[in-house]
């Protein structure tokens, strides 16, 4: 099985888990960066763009998803809504016949329900098939570690039968 995750990150959570499925499933990163960062353009900008469900330009990358198997595709929640470059990812990318992770990262509590559901919608219409969610909580002050996310990550993945090492 050939393993993609690909992600943005604004502050570095979603970086972490991206890397630790990486590692756990032998996937290759690919890490997606804008052209405009929010810093650039805003925080409120960010927040605002992201309800009305812009896209942003996304730094020009290989995006070809040919000859995997699996999609691991990773991004945050802006103002209740998936990110700005979430949407951009999704936009971009070709997931017919593929089988598409969703992992998340945001700072409430409770089940980004409305985000997984808009998200599983856009993937599903460009042809790929949702395989599972994962999301966690991240804090307001530090960057999710490794050590937190290994033993949720290792059972996800197990879950999935897609757990290669650890
Ligand atoms: C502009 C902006 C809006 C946000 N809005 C929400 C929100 O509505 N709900 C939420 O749970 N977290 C919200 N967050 C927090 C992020 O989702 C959270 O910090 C996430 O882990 C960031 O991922 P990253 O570190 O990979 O960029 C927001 C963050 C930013 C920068």
């Amino acid at each position: 099985m050939k393993n993609l995750v690909v992600y943005y990150t604004l502050s570095g959570n979603t970086e972490a888990v991206a890397k630790e499925i990486s590692n756990l499933t032998g996937g290759e990163l690919k890490k997606i960066e804008m052209v405009k960062e929010p810093e650039a353009a805003g925080f409120a900008w960010a927040a605002f763009s992201s309800i009305i469900g812009l896209k942003g330009k996304i730094k020009s990358t290989d995006l070809n998803d040919d000859g995997y198997d699996n999609i691991f595709i990773g991004g945050q929640v802006w103002a209740g809504h998936s990110s700005t470059p979430l949407n951009s990812i999704i936009h971009s990318m070709n997931f017919k016949n593929k089988n598409v992770y969703i992992f998340l990262t945001l700072a409430d509590e409770k089940e980004p329900t409305a985000v997984i559901k808009s998200m599983t919608e856009r993937i599903e219409r460009k042809g790929g098939n949702i395989a599972d969610v994962f999301y966690v909580q991240s804090k307001m002050k530090e960057v999710l570690k490794q050590e937190e996310l290994i033993r949720p990550l290792q059972e996800w993945l197990s879950k999935n039968n897609v757990l290669q090492v650890g």
